[in-house]
């Protein structure tokens, strides 16, 4: 640019001004990015110091299912979808770290709003959002499910979603961390599994099953 300027070349400068200005942009947003990771992590990854105890798993997923409702309408007002949970009361408490357990629900819970949400942005006005919650038995396992009317999972990147980092949300919306850490807390800290099932546009259900000893 100096040589531009010296040679009177105005619009070769400004053209390379223009260029440094995108840069600085690109490197302000990405610093933003690293940032935001960076604290994910660090949250994500606080040890777990949790002791296991006995908890009814119904109460827990009503508690955290209304704690990310809540959440979301506190940053959008608008926001509203409906609430469906289904507990067997024949459930046992089980032997989980309720403070592990809790982050898997919001992140599941979150995820779901958030898909529902994106929904509503572009579906008719006949739409109703819904996320849905039921505890039950099967086998010697407790079962989980969380299932929201969201957009659902593109068979191109169900097999990612796991993965840490992988993220379809915008810088700032999401780290990409919620799912890989859930799943390192029910099947690493807890010896269940987290599965999925979802047609694209139409819904998502993943599924938290746990062993009741
Ligand atoms: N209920 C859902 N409906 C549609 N897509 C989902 C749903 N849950 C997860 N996904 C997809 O899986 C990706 C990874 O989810 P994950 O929870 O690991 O990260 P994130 O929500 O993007 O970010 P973070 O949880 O770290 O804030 C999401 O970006 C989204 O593309
Ligand atoms: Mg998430």
């Amino acid at each position: 640019m100096q040589s531009e300027l010296k040679n009177g070349d105005t619009a070769g400068a400004i053209a390379i001004s223009e260029d440094i200005r995108q840069n600085l942009e690109k490197i302000s947003h990405h610093g933003k990015r690293a940032d935001f990771i960076v604290k994910g992590m660090m949250e994500h990854s606080r040890a777990s110091t949790g002791q296991k105890e006995p908890t009814d798993i119904n109460k827990l997923s009503d508690e955290f299912l209304r704690l990310a409702y809540d959440g979301f309408q506190a940053k959008d007002k608008n926001f509203n979808a409906e609430l469906i949970t289904h507990f067997d009361e024949n459930l046992p408490k089980i032997l989980v770290v309720q403070q592990d357990i809790g982050r898997v629900l919001l992140n599941l819970f979150n995820n779901a709003f958030y898909a529902v949400n994106q929904k509503l942005k572009t579906a008719g006005s006949d739409y109703k959002p819904e996320v849905s919650v039921t505890g039950g038995l099967e086998n010697a396992n407790a079962i989980i499910n969380v299932k929201d009317n969201g957009n659902g999972i593109p068979d191109a990147i169900k097999d990612k979603i796991m993965q840490p980092f992988f993220t379809t949300k915008p810088t700032g919306e999401g780290t990409g961390l919620g799912l890989s850490l859930s799943y390192d807390i029910v099947v690493k800290g807890h010896g269940g599994t987290l599965t999925v099932d979802t047609v694209e546009g139409e819904f998502s259900t993943f599924t938290i099953t746990l062993p009741l000893s």
